[in-house]
């Protein structure tokens, strides 16, 4: 169980940070809850009860993240708890490749964590409470899907920023964790045109993330069973790509 802490959670007004709101406020939590809209991030503190400071801001603007941070500063000394939920999904079309696609995904995806990691670093390091960094990837970046070259290129890069980081902010005893979520019902997955096995909802996703916090995991995978298909086809990788692959592929789009 997480209680008594403070913590900042990104993408807080929807979907799976939402979920993570709702859990975290039952244990007697101090919630910084994140988004661009404040008015979502309004819309969430009446609807959960619990003590509350509300941080608008875009992960990807810089100069945005500066001003919330002097914000942030004013209100707190020290965080026991980052978790980065801010992300977004667009997917190609077909061959095409769109560069400004690739940058959007990549400004919140990858450079929004890194944004809020450079804001959070110093205040995690002021915590007494077994300070950690939560980064929330996909298990889409284990193994290439047709379309995703976007999103799984940044929640790739978001993985090994944290793995390589865990390494380098050991010594000011911050632990991090890497959270792969399959998919989960939200309104990131709910225009999605193709299967999604497993899917589960994002109260589920919520209480698997924050029992893998609690036992202090480096890296939390779900549903179990994606996961080990999904490892399954990394290490026998010539299958996923000739046989697996191609069958994802959408075929309207040559
Ligand atoms: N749903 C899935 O199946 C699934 C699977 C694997 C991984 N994930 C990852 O889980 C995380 C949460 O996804 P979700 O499904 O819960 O999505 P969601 O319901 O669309 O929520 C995304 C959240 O991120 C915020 N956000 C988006 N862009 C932002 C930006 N530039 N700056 C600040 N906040 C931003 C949104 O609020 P505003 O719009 O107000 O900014 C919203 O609160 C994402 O990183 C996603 O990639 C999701």
């Amino acid at each position: 169980m997480i209680s008594n802490k403070t913590i900042l959670i990104t993408g807080a007004s929807s979907g799976i940070g939402r979920a993570l709101v709702h859990e975290l406020a039952k244990e007697r939590n101090f919630l910084i809850v994140s988004g661009r809209s404040e008015a979502k991030l309004l819309a969430l503190a009446e609807e959960v009860s619990a003590p509350m400071l509300l941080l608008p801001m875009d992960v990807a603007d810089e100069a945005q993240m500066l001003a919330a941070e002097k914000r942030l500063k004013v209100q707190v000394d020290s965080l026991d708890l980052v978790i980065m939920c801010a992300g977004t999904c667009e997917y190609q079309d077909g061959w095409q490749v769109n560069p400004s696609l690739h940058r959007r995904v990549f400004d919140t995806n990858y450079f929004g964590a890194v944004n809020t990691v450079r804001m959070a670093l110093p205040l995690l390091k002021n915590s007494q409470s077994a300070p950690r960094l939560v980064g929330v990837g996909s298990l889409s970046s284990l193994v290439p899907f047709p379309r995703a070259e976007a999103y799984g290129a940044s929640k790739a890069a978001l993985d090994y920023f944290l793995e390589s980081l865990r390494v380098d902010v050991a010594p000011i005893k911050v632990a991090v964790t890497m959270v792969r979520p399959g998919f989960v019902d939200t309104p990131l997955t709910r225009s999605n045109d193709f299967d999604m096995p497993f899917l589960m909802a994002p109260e589920v996703a919520a209480k698997t993330i924050l029992r893998g916090i609690a036992k202090g995991k480096n890296t939390i995978h779900f549903p179990l069973k994606l996961s080990l298909t999904l490892g399954f086809f990394r290490v026998f990788h010539g299958f996923w790509s000739r046989i697996v692959a191609p069958k994802l592929r959408k075929q309207d789009t040559f």
